[in-house]
């Protein structure tokens, strides 16, 4: 008769105890995951021409275009050079430093936001379009 009382008493603990959880997650609905993705938009078509560039003129160009002699000879100023590195999963793979060190860009400086990141990724999976 103890015994089962006992258990009884451990059942209605467990029931409470997901009450409890079940109300925080009405209170506080997906908090964590909703707070930095704020702002940040990648789910609509990404552009060649606006996003990308945006992204790249400002933290690229000045080792990857034109005569700049700092990128080793990758140019990211033109839509077929960029299109060509995203095709061959080099451009991901840099933004992400998911390659060797002297691959992880912007060499030397800050690695890209996670918004900027997430934009250029969807437009490479996109197809990398030159839209
Ligand atoms: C300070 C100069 C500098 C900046 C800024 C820079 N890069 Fe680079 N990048 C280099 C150099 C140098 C290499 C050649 C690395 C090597 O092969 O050792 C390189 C190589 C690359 C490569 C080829 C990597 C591979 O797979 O071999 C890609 C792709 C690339 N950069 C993309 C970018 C992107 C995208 C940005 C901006 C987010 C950027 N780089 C910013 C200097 C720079």
């Amino acid at each position: 008769m103890k015994k089962i009382g006992g258990m009884l008493l451990v059942v209605i603990m467990f029931a409470a105890a997901g009450c409890y959880y079940d109300k925080g997650e009405l209170v506080y609905p997906r908090a964590s995951t909703t707070t930095p993705a704020t702002g940040c938009d990648t789910t609509s078509v990404m552009r060649y021409s606006v996003e990308v560039v945006n992204i790249l003129s400002a933290r690229c160009y000045s080792c990857h275009s034109g005569t700049a002699s700092g990128g080793a000879g990758f140019k990211l100023d033109t839509y077929s050079s960029v299109m060509s590195m995203a095709n061959n999963g080099r451009l991901v793979r840099a933004i992400t430093h998911t390659g060797p060190q002297n691959t992880h860009m912007p060499l030397g400086g800050s690695k890209l936001a996670d918004c900027d990141i997430g934009k250029i990724r969807s437009w490479v999976r996109s197809g990398a379009l030159n839209n």
